[in-house]
């Protein structure tokens, strides 16, 4: 699916510095089709980027004018773990889901686990936690536990029923994410639970250039209710990359952040807390070309100070993946002879921004008469620009109501 991004040039003095393919935008998209993906690990990044866009849009679509958060590369590693102890049927169906048949890849799990590696590196700002936990009472196979723990690093474990699990389960996601997930489940696993997905994420976001104005409250606009006052960060002449898209209705900002992370927001023209069209457009395609399209602008930016946590069981999402006739049987007989089944995909998101950065602002003379101000309901993301994987995507309809 290609569908051209229409970028209108706001101010031609403001804008661009990168004026020099004027009105080769249009014309030069669809004629030469470049591969856009063409190593192993950005194809490996597009496709656990679209796994993650499918399943926000399934989340998104259920939770309408809410806010919603998904780290989606955790999730696909835990059921990547979880597609080895299936039968070669079940392996290929939720390896489709994942998206992995687009890669022709035979290293695919060296592949994802490089991936996770680099997005990992300290500087990135991001950790996270992928682990199956296993009833003891379906007599586990051993060689399941020994695979995954070769491949990825983390042993499956098998739980003993009852509140020990409960501590288990939070005391290692919170060792795993430096202490930054905590609480990570409130309630004990159900009883009859079989085979449980585990996966968590924390993100710090650090930009390249700081802002110095953080903290006063300011009104956030609402959908069909009264403004809430929540913490803004300002800066004049703040770097983005910026592009109006008309068939979306909104405006879209590349917010860079150190070591090669970008944050993109997608602000609706309106006030409104239904982004519909742009949770639908959303591909690894699409948001590369889009990264391609915008054009650096200087810009007085102003975006709330991001604090949230969230959690849900993904569970129910799966059907909406084509993953029905999985979940009904699948044959996860590599992790046990008996019928075994998912009975929960417990998740858990958190993420911060701060002012900081590690550099100042260009100082100038006058101040930018562009303004970039996510002053009501957005959508975000953050991706990693080198492999192109989407770390964290989520949905901003009221920032007073997310806590940590
Ligand atoms: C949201 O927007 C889409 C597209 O603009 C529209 O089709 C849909 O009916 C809207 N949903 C609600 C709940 O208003």
């Amino acid at each position: 699916m290609k569908r051209a991004v229409v970028l209108l040039v706001f101010g031609l003095l403001s804008v661009c510095q990168a004026q020099t393919e004027t009105g080769g935008e249009e014309a030069g998209g669809e004629e030469e089709h470049v591969e856009l993906f063409t190593t192993p690990a950005t194809k490996m990044g597009a496709a656990t980027s679209d796994f993650g866009y499918n399943l926000f849009r399934a989340m998104a679509s259920r939770e309408t004018a809410t806010n919603v958060f998904l780290a989606p590369l955790s999730v696909s590693v835990v059921l990547t773990q979880l597609s080895m102890g299936g039968s070669e049927r079940a392996e290929r169906q939720l390896q489709r889901a994942l998206r992995y048949h687009t890669l022709q890849d035979p290293q695919l799990h060296n592949t994802l686990k490089d991936l996770l590696a680099s997005v990992r590196t300290p500087g990135k700002g991001l950790s996270s936690a992928a682990r199956i936990y296993l009833a003891r009472r379906l007599r586990l196979k051993q060689d399941f536990f020994t695979l995954v723990e070769q491949q990825y690093g983390v042993r499956p474990k098998a739980l003993l029923g009852g509140t020990k699990d409960v501590k288990e389960i939070n005391d290692w996601v919170s060792q795993e994410t430096g202490g930054k997930v905590q609480r990570f489940l409130a309630n004990p696993l159900p009883r009859s639970s079989g085979v449980n997905a585990v996966s968590a994420t924390y993100f710090k976001g650090k930009w390249v250039t700081r802002f110095s104005q953080s903290g006063p409250l300011e009104n956030f606009q609402l959908d069909g209710a009264a403004p809430v006052r929540v913490p803004m960060m300002h800066e004049d002449n703040y770097p983005v990359r910026m592009g109006a898209d008309s068939d979306l209705s909104c405006t879209i900002a590349q917010i860079q952040m150190q070591d090669d992370i970008s944050m993109f927001v997608f602000l609706p023209d309106d006030v409104t807390s239904n982004m519909t069209l742009v949770e639908e457009s959303l591909t690894a395609e699409f948001v590369q070309d889009l990264s391609m399209t915008l054009l650096p602008a200087k810009v007085t930016l102003t975006l709330p100070v991001l604090r949230l946590s969230y959690s849900t069981d993904l569970l129910p999402l799966l059907g909406d993946l084509g993953l029905s006739d999985w979940l009904e049987n699948p044959e996860l007989e590599k992790i046990s002879a008996q019928p075994a089944k998912l009975s929960s995909i417990n998740h858990k998101a958190v993420m911060e921004t701060a002012p900081e950065g590690n550099q100042y602002p260009s100082a100038s003379s006058a101040p930018s008469h562009l303004t970039y101000r996510v002053d009501r309901p957005f959508l975000y993301l953050i991706r990693d620009d080198v492999s192109g994987a989407l770390l964290f995507i989520g949905r901003v309809v009221n920032p007073k109501s997310l806590t940590i």
